[in-house]
């Protein structure tokens, strides 16, 4: 049956290590720790972390008990890491979960998670641009310089903000919506349409964007630096901070009981995407077999061990309530203590964080299109490498513009959604191909295997399952929305175009 073709493993290892096809092979294990650390430690912490501990948006608070949203979202994606570590030492080739399924669950599967991946990668980069824009202009009036509101948001934002300040009050807005409702008021038109879109997220992205196209080695070199900068920022929370709990605020620990601690770490998931992002380098690793699954697992539990102690003296320093709606509830929680010195430098390690994010995400995308582009099931220039800098240039700059084009006017609470609902979904599907491969090749050498099959996938699969039940209707609507947009493109092009069929 053609939906279930499945494209053979020794094709594609050995596509993998064809030198003149393939891209550079220079990275090692420490780059491959970074390049996780690069990914995971972002916008999630910086950012989600706020939402999920105060419950903004409707959703049930989680109070100090995010600590626990997070031990459980790290378990979770335990599993996972060690489905994908597998994966990665038996597959080393570009193109993540999508390459994985392709040769295990066959080219139906291997599309749809392809297309889900998008979810993941540039969407997730949607919702890191706009909060990277957050933090930067609140890092830039700390110098006094002011960017206009209606350059750092989005217009929908605008809406809502206006619609809450005429029904509660200007006094009773947040900050972050005290910004859009300010690009309200002040905005420039042009023949009559409003003027609003998030520059400052346009010109992370576009800046990224170029990096890239210039070559991988340097981008690693560059992710290397941010990423001591980005640990040093959190640790530099946790010690001052330290000083400032209130055991109090830890009474009660858990305010919304199980379900704040459920949509908690529905939503603290966001801030773990990204140890997957290693095995999208995998083809360009100087040892595939032995630094992947290293680089995944170790990037993890350097993350978990330092997010579960910022929740800990976040929850401690300021009453959660205090959160709600805080872009920045990291450095609002050292403002509130009166430490606003701390709060500043604060801002400035989150803005180095979240472009070592955006970088990691940009870099694994064009790889999974242009993985998706060999194998035919989209157009032949999204495989294209330039000439000289040897990168896919022509998806990493496609990638780049639908980035751009969204975080200039999308919603980051809606955004961080859906990327949570895709990347579980991809989590599930690794899971899944892991059992089959079991079954189906069990002699076949594994440089890593994971313990305790079929354990181990079977309990991932139920936690990124129940993660996925956390999330609102709306955002389950979308994302079946997004598949079926992504079927009706395979059935009406890939099945014909695909390489199998030669
Ligand atoms: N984990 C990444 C972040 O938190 C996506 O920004």
């Amino acid at each position: 049956m053609y939906l279930f073709r499945k494209k053979p493993l020794d094709v594609l290892i050995a596509e993998g290590t064809d030198e003149a096809h393939g891209l550079k092979k220079s990275l090692t294990t420490v780059d491959l720790i970074a390049l996780g650390i690069g990914a995971i430690i972002g916008a999630g912490i910086f950012a989600t972390l706020g939402a999920a501990t105060s419950g903004s948006n409707g959703l049930p608070p989680a109070g100090p008990g995010v600590t626990v949203s997070i031990a459980l979202t790290a378990v979770a994606c335990g599993f996972c890491a060690l489905c994908y570590a597998e994966f990665a030492s038996l597959v080393p080739v570009a193109g993540s979960a999508y390459t994985y399924s392709y040769a295990t669950l066959g080219e139906l599967v291997a599309w749809i998670i392809g297309w889900d991946l998008i979810l993941e990668y540039a969407v997730g980069n949607i919702a890191v641009a706009i909060s990277w824009a957050a933090y930067f202009r609140q890092l830039l009036l700390g110098f006094g310089i002011e960017i206009p509101a209606w350059m750092a948001t989005d217009y929908r934002s605008t809406l809502i903000a206006a619609r809450a300040a005429a029904e509660t009050g200007v006094s009773s807005l947040t900050p972050e919506a005290n910004v859009a409702y300010q690009a309200h008021l002040n905005h420039p038109e042009v023949l009559g349409v409003p003027v609003v879109f998030n520059v400052l997220a346009v010109l992370i992205v576009a800046f990224i964007t170029w990096l890239l196209v210039i070559g991988i080695k340097e981008s690693a070199r560059f992710n290397n630096v941010i990423v001591v900068l980005k640990i040093i920022t959190l640790l530099f929370f946790i010690a001052v901070g330290a000083f400032y709990v209130k055991p109090e605020h830890w009474r009660p620990f858990f305010p919304g009981g199980i379900p704040g601690v459920w949509t908690g770490a529905s939503l603290i998931f966001f801030a773990y995407i990204g140890f997957d992002a290693v095995s999208t380098a995998a083809e360009e690793c100087k040892n595939p077999a032995r630094d992947l699954p290293r680089g995944i697992i170790g990037s993890l539990i350097i993350c978990t061990v330092l997010y579960i102690a910022a929740a800990l003296v976040l929850t401690g320093m300021i009453p959660f309530r205090e959160l709600t709606g805080v872009a920045d509830p990291l450095a609002n929680a050292l403002s509130f203590v009166h430490q606003d010195w701390a709060a500043g430098l604060l801002a400035f390690g989150a803005v180095v964080a979240m472009t070592a994010v955006l970088l990691v995400f940009q870099l694994g995308q064009p790889r999974i299109l242009m993985a998706m582009s060999r194998d035919g099931l989209l157009g032949r220039s999204f495989s294209r490498i330039h000439p000289r800098y040897r990168t896919p240039h022509v998806t990493t700059i496609l990638t780049g513009i639908f980035v751009a084009l969204f975080a200039a006017v999308a919603n980051i609470d809606e955004i961080v959604q859906l990327t949570n609902i895709g990347t579980l979904f991809a989590f599930v599907l690794v899971c899944t191909g892991i059992l089959v491969l079991r079954y189906r090749e069990p002699d076949r050498r594994r440089a890593f295997r994971v313990p305790l099959v079929p354990w181990t996938p079977l309990l991932g699969i139920a936690m990124c399952i129940v993660l996925m039940a956390g999330l609102p209707l709306l955002t389950w609507l979308r994302f079946f929305g997004w598949l079926a947009v992504g079927m009706a493109i395979y059935f009406l092009y890939g099945i014909r175009r695909s390489r199998l069929n030669r």
